[in-house]
């Protein structure tokens, strides 16, 4: 199995860092989230019993596998963005007989290497193109050496929602256009619901998501040779009602200066870095974000109307 990898420059994620932490209020890039600790840390998030999203969607999957696959042209390259979630798409493999190949997209090239070469293990006959790529960038498809009519996606988890619209758009637009002509995209979509649940999503008591959040700093530190110090920061998540978002923040603890590559950055007692926007829609909200790049053709929702999965058509 060739993995194929998209290089992002070292200069250009150190300019990403250093523009967003000369930004007021300062902000850091969210994929930093994700080195191999990092992507651990979701995993666990994943399990957490406050974390409803990745179980209800699982659910969702599950009771409505046969008629989900069947929105799946024969012989079609599946294209996974971000490829985390191992259940899913074997669930989803094991129900498309026909699969022509699978190509999970990941810019964490040990988690991606894990999950593909775990995968190939359990479908000896599965074609897998890995491609180590930042998504939610430009990005090409592998040359795919098999016979295929369709190219379609699958972005599960609502990670959709870590872009703000504006952005969200573009990258559909990107997606749409990198698969082929009336492509579908199989897309997970977290939706609006009382405050109180979403909170507690991202403020779990076994403290998870905290750690997730400041290991994006340990993570920077080895990127780019900065000296953050997680002990001088603390987690804050809440849901922003106006925006219908949830906002994860760094708060710095204390006045402090970190060294970044070359530079030093201050930070002030109780100033924020703004790490991850989690977006939530109503299903007409997003039904309207996706109009004139995606048609809706199927949504399944769960009992609690918690979380969507939508199918969707380029048009
Ligand atoms: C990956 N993404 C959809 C997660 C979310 O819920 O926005 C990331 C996450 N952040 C904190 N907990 C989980």
């Amino acid at each position: 199995m060739q993995v194929k990898t998209q290089d992002t420059r070292h200069e250009d994620i150190l300019d990403e860092i250093m523009d967003g932490l000369k930004n007021s209020p300062k902000i850091l890039p969210t994929k930093l989230f994700y080195d191999e600790k990092g992507s651990q840390l979701f995993d666990k998030i994943c399990e957490l019993d406050e974390y409803y999203p990745t179980r209800t969607e699982l659910k969702i999957l599950d009771d409505n596998i046969e008629e989900i696959t069947s929105y799946f042209g024969d012989d079609c390259v599946l294209v996974e963005l971000g490829s985390g979630s191992s259940v899913k798409i074997r669930l989803l493999i094991d129900h498309l007989p026909t699969l022509a190949a699978y190509v999970p997209v990941d810019i964490s090239s040990e988690h991606l290497v894990y999950s593909a070469e775990s995968l190939k293990a359990d479908h000896p006959g599965l074609k897998v193109y890995p491609l180590v790529a930042d998504y939610t960038k430009e990005f090409a498809l592998p040359i795919i050496n098999e016979n295929y009519k369709t190219v379609d996606a699958f972005y599960p988890g609502s990670t959709i929602g870590n872009f703000t619209p504006e952005k969200a758009i573009r990258f559909l637009e990107r997606v749409a256009n990198t698969c082929e002509k009336n492509s579908g995209l199989l897309i997970g979509v977290d939706l609006k619901k009382e405050k109180s649940i979403l909170n507690t999503a991202y403020n779990d008591s076994k403290g998870i998501t905290a750690e997730f959040n400041l290991n994006i700093l340990n993570h920077i530190n080895a990127l780019v040779n900065a000296d953050f110090d997680i002990n001088k920061f603390s987690h804050q998540a809440f849901y922003n009602e106006k925006y219908g978002r949830i906002e994860m923040h760094l708060i710095s603890k204390e006045n402090q200066e970190v060294q970044i590559d070359d530079e030093v950055i201050s930070f002030g007692k109780d100033e924020n870095i703004l790490t991850e926007y989690s977006y939530k829609y109503s299903l007409q909200d997003f039904k309207k974000l996706v109009d004139g790049i995606y048609d809706v053709e199927k949504i399944w929702v769960d009992d609690k109307q918690l979380f969507s999965v939508q199918y969707l058509r380029a048009v």
